[in-house]
């Protein structure tokens, strides 16, 4: 495996594999397994954890890394093929990724979704056209529909809470955000919860289901982990006797790449904040959980993100760990 696209790219096998490296890095986190090692990272978009965490992992484990930023350290880049680079694009990723790959022994790129047509995002074209020029292995950082560290990140941490597999009753809910926000957080959380095997409830307002296909997807997932997916907008029903709430916001699919409509829609949506009330029906231990970043008081209230319920610092935390046992199974021979 010398792409990680997606977390289906981990056969069951690698993954619990993975799981266990992070594991044994979170107790010993330094070594030298990558001396010599050059990861480059390339973020189209902003990021605090993903970058801090790449740069830190492949350092604690012997390595080095350079950050490249297009339009501010470097040129700005091309993404789709067959442009006309007569804008502010210097350069096409069609030469910038081979190049770096001529620099480095792995590569890891962020690029987030355009957010204007929803089939081409959901098919996550541009981030797989990025993989196929990288002669290396390839870290997805997030993409228009992906974000597989993140993934595996919130996997290590269901077990590190104690949550289970099979009969975990796992709530994602849709919040309110200022903004549209992209799909990759929510398809990445929902396939990781239906294939971790849990009963996977989906809680959002009408006019905010998933995609068909990642509902599907998840679905297929479930059938074959012995889970299950549901979908309601009732937030009493979705939390009865549940484990977790994992909150995220998305755009409404009808209304892709049409702000100002989507904005008219979401509105009326701002008491969709997380409060600790949401957790009346839930098991009294229930965990809250969030990627991060989060609009306190927007998206999710501060007495739950203060609370005793909230693993999203140990969420952040495990990027670190699962990231570099990610990186030992896609560079070292232990991985091959
Ligand atoms: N969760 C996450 O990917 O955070 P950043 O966007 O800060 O990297």
């Amino acid at each position: 495996m010398k792409q990680f696209l997606d977390l289906s790219d981990l056969s069951d096998e690698r993954l619990e594999a993975v799981l266990r490296r992070a594991k044994q890095l979170e107790a010993n986190p330094l070594s030298s397994a990558l001396r010599g090692k050059i990861v480059a990272l390339l973020f189209l978009n902003p990021s605090l954890r993903t970058l801090a965490s790449m740069e830190a992992g492949v350092k604690q484990l012997g390595g080095d890394t350079f950050v490249i930023t297009p339009g501010q350290s470097s040129w700005a880049l091309e993404t789709r093929d067959g442009a006309v680079m007569d804008g502010d694009a210097v350069e096409h990723v069609r030469e910038a990724i081979p190049v770096l790959a001529e620099y480095a022994d792995a590569l890891g790129v962020r690029c987030f979704a355009k957010g204007k047509d929803l089939a081409e995002d959901l098919a996550d074209g541009v981030i797989r056209r990025m993989a196929e020029l990288c002669p290396k292995p390839f870290v997805n950082l997030e993409s228009a529909a992906a974000h597989p560290c993140q993934a595996l990140a919130d996997w290590k941490t269901l077990e590190d809470v104690g949550i289970p597999r099979r009969g975990g009753r796992f709530v994602l809910s849709w919040a309110y955000h200022p903004k549209p926000l992209a799909l990759a957080v929510p398809a990445a959380a929902l396939a990781m919860a239906a294939r971790r095997g849990m009963d996977v409830t989906l809680l959002r307002p009408d006019g905010y289901a998933l995609p068909g296909p990642l509902v599907e997807r998840a679905a297929r997932l479930a059938a074959e982990s012995g889970g299950s997916i549901r979908q309601t907008a009732d937030r009493r029903e979705a939390l009865e006797g549940a484990h977790v709430l994992y909150a995220k916001s998305w755009g409404a699919p009808d209304l892709y790449g049409r702000p100002a409509e989507e904005a008219e829609r979401r509105r009326p949506l701002r008491d969709w904040c997380v409060a600790e009330d949401w957790f009346a029906t839930a098991r009294p231990d229930a965990r809250f959980m969030h990627c991060l970043p989060v609009r306190r008081n927007v998206k999710v209230r501060d007495e739950v993100l203060d609370g005793p319920r909230s693993v999203v610092l140990r969420e952040a935390g495990n990027r670190l760990h699962a990231q570099k046992a990610l990186l030992l199974e896609l560079l070292t021979e232990e991985g091959a």
